[in-house]
C-alpha cells in the first residue's frame, strides 16, 4: 500500500527489560523525552502486559491533564497539557476491525499537537503515518512482574540521534 514504509532499512531495536509497573513508567518518561508532537506509537503485548502503564508514565512526563486509563470503552481519550504543550491522545483499539473504523475516530485530528498512542494498534494503524514507533511488551517467564520491551524506531522521523537518545534513557 502507498504511504507505508515497512521497509529493512528501519532495523533498529532497542530491547530493555523492565523489573516492575513503576520502571514500566519510567520508560514513558523516557518516552516523553524522546518524542515530539506528530508521533504516532503502536503498543502491542497481551492483555495485562503494562501498555496502559507505559501510557501513563508518558502522560506523566509530558504533563498532561486527566487520569491516564485504560481508553477501553471510550476507544479514544484526549489528555490537554495545560500550558498548551504537548497533548497525548490515547487509543485502544483492541475492538476495531477496519481501516474505516479507525478513520472514524479522526484520530489526526489534533495529533499534529499530540502523542498518538494505540494500544493494540499493530496492523490497525499503519497507514496513518509512515513513521511510527512500534513498541511489543512482552511477560517474562517465572517473573510476573518482569517485562521485555522492543522498541522499533520506522521511518525517517526517527534519525539515529534521536534513536541514541531514547536507547540512552531507556537503557539508564
Ligand atoms: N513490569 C510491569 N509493567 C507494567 N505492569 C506490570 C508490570 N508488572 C506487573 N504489572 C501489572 O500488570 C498490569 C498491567 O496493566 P495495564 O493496564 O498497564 O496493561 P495493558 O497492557 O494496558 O492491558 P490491556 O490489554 O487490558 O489494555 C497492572 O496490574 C500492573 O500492576
Ligand atoms: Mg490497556
Amino acid at each position: 500500500m502507498s504511504g507505508i514504509d515497512d521497509t529493512p532499512h528501519d532495523a533498529t531495536v532497542i530491547e530493555v527489560t523492565l523489573t516492575g509497573p513503576a520502571a514500566t513508567e519510567a520508560l514513558g518518561r523516557c518516552l516523553a523525552l524522546a518524542c515530539r508532537p506528530g508521533d504516532l506509537l503502536v503498543l502491542n503485548g497481551d492483555l495485562g502486559a503494562g501498555k496502559t502503564t507505559l501510557t501513563r508514565g508518558l502522560g506523566a512526563g509530558l504533563g498532561v491533564r486527566g487520569a491516564v486509563t485504560s481508553p477501553t470503552f471510550v476507544v479514544a481519550r484526549r489528555h490537554p497539557h495545560p500550558e498548551g504543550g504537548t497533548a497525548l491522545i490515547h487509543v485502544d483499539a483492541y475492538r476495531l476491525g477496519s481501516r474505516a473504523e479507525i478513520d472514524d475516530l479522526d484520530l489526526l485530528d489534533g495529533a499534529d499537537a499530540a502523542i498518538t498512542v494505540v494500544e493494540w494498534g499493530a496492523d490497525r494503524v499503519e497507514h496513518l503515518s509512515v513513521s511510527r514507533l512500534h513498541i511489543d511488551m512482552l511477560e517474562v517467564d517465572d517473573d510476573p512482574l518482569a517485562r521485555q520491551v522492543i522498541l522499533r524506531p520506522i521511518g525517517p522521523r526517527w534519525a539515529p540521534a534521536d534513536v541514541e537518545a531514547l536507547t540512552r534513557c531507556a537503557s539508564a
